[in-house]
């Protein structure tokens, strides 16, 4: 926090020095408090995509990119997915701690019994196309449930804040299952309040009326894990998305939906159905040589989806994980040989062998073995960034609920650099 370090900007042209304060966190860099640099210099600084920003305080989750380490609340991934539920880890990032067992069971209990959503919701999805992409349902939807719940909305009652947050953790696998019957034409299947949060998840999804559906406690375990991986990952695009929608004090539900229209992009949350039409692209593990070529090629569009990170300038943790996952669930599955992960091994192999990736850092990131094993599982490919929203949501929850108590709460109002045209006179229209 506040230390008696400074650093001293000096104006060369005039020679005036500004005094600006450090701030250390408790773990990771130190910031330069810029925030009175504009009233005292006159100037802004000039960062489009944030690469040395920091745009908050946060005490959810680290991110050592250059280590390979996630934490979050100061427990790291790894003991995270070997250990707690997701519903556990909601728990951890909400309230700070992981909670006793009767916490748990409490907060269980809020979740279970916040799954059903309004039977008005579901005329919502008859306007859309069966063919609708799953993610422009999800935006719609998820904004509409303000519409529902006008006793939730104040942001300042501490009680709505959170009925809000256990409504949205609770209803996104509901909408995100009806969002996957919808485009198959197949009916919504309600949720069960004996089954717990992935299980339940799986079982809206992949059953049908007309039998029972069993629930695999392997699959129901990789579910869990998969959405422990992608509950939180500390600013990223979306979550700066949610925290400056939130601080206009827009409702939770639309800030939570654009945090969805944010991720929804390849370059992000997308990446992870990226993945899979490019290893249908490669094809053949022989073709994964000039594959790697069109990714180093500058003049060639082609990216390796799935590979590099803002942050991440070693191994994502969270890949090592679903790599890992891979063999757990196709064995479960008896996918023998599933071509396409022998296509993603190989591949991952030869880039992390050749210079191009090594210099620049570029390793597998979360998005690379997510798509095998939810193809696998059987969702089809529209829906791997559904389900990074399942996830993300309660990151997304947890860091607007920060931000909100956050006593400095103001609008995000990022400044510019002006590069238009200087003033000029209206020419009318007969004389242009
Ligand atoms: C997620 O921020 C988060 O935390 C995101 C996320 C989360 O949990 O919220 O982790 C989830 O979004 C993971 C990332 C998923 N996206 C992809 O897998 C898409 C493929 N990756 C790239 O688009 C890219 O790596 C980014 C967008 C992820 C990062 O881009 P940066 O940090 O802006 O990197 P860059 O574009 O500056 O690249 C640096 C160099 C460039 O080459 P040079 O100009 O130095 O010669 O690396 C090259 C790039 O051309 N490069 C790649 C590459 N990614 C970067 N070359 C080939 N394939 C790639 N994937």
């Amino acid at each position: 926090m506040k230390t008696d370090k400074t650093f001293t900007l000096r104006n060369d042209e005039t020679g005036e020095e500004f005094k600006l304060p450090v701030l250390d966190g408790i773990e990771g860099p130190s910031v330069i408090d810029v925030r009175k640099l504009y009233g005292e210099t006159g100037y802004f600084t000039f960062d489009p995509s944030y690469t040395s920003t920091a745009s908050c305080k946060s005490r959810l989750t680290f991110i050592d990119g250059d280590e390979g380490v996630l934490m979050h609340r100061g427990y790291t991934i790894e003991e995270l997915t070997e250990n707690s539920t997701f519903l556990e880890v909601a728990y951890l990032l909400l309230e700070g701690d992981l909670p006793n067992k009767k916490q748990y069971d409490e907060f269980e209990h809020h979740i279970t019994y916040h799954t059903l959503v309004h039977e008005q919701l579901h005329k919502f999805f008859q306007g859309f196309r069966r063919d609708a992409h799953p993610m422009a349902v999800m935006c719609g939807v998820v904004a509409a449930l303000s519409s529902f719940y006008h006793d939730s909305l104040d942001i300042w009652d501490p009680k709505q804040r959170e009925i809000s947050a256990h409504r949205l953790i609770a209803k996104i696998p509901t909408l995100a299952a009806m969002a996957h019957k919808y485009a198959l034409g197949q009916p919504f299947v309600y949720p069960r309040n004996d089954l717990n949060y992935a299980e339940n998840f799986l079982h809206m999804c992949f059953a049908v009326p007309a039998e029972p559906y069993h629930v695999s406690p392997v699959l129901a375990r990789a579910m869990d894990k998969i959405l422990i991986l992608h509950a939180d990952h500390e600013q990223n695009a979306s979550t700066s998305t949610v925290r400056l929608a939130g601080s206009s004090q827009a409702n939770p539900f639309a800030c939570i939906s654009s945090g969805i229209t944010s991720l929804w992009g390849p370059a992000h949350g997308g990446a992870n159905q990226a993945v899979l039409a490019m290893l249908r692209e490669i094809g053949s593990v022989d073709r994964i040589p000039e594959f790697i070529e069109k990714a180093k090629d500058k003049d060639d569009p082609f990216r390796l989806m799935g590979f590099g990170h803002r942050v991440y300038k070693n191994y994502d943790p969270r890949a090592g994980v679903l790599k890992a996952s891979c063999d757990e669930v196709l064995d479960e599955l008896g996918v023998e040989n599933e071509p396409l992960l022998a296509i993603a091994r190989e591949l991952e192999k030869a880039a992390l062998a050749d210079d191009y990736f090594v210099e620049r850092k570029l390793f597998p990131n979360v998005d690379f073995y997510s798509g095998i094993i939810l193809k696998a599982m059987g969702f089809p490919e529209e829906m791997f960034t559904v389900l990074f929203a399942v996830g993300r949501t309660v990151g997304w929850v947890a860091q607007w609920k920060e931000m909100i108590e956050e006593p400095t709460l103001r609008i995000g109002r990022p400044r510019q650099l002006y590069t238009g045209p200087a003033k000029r006179d209206y020419v009318p229209i007969d004389k242009r």
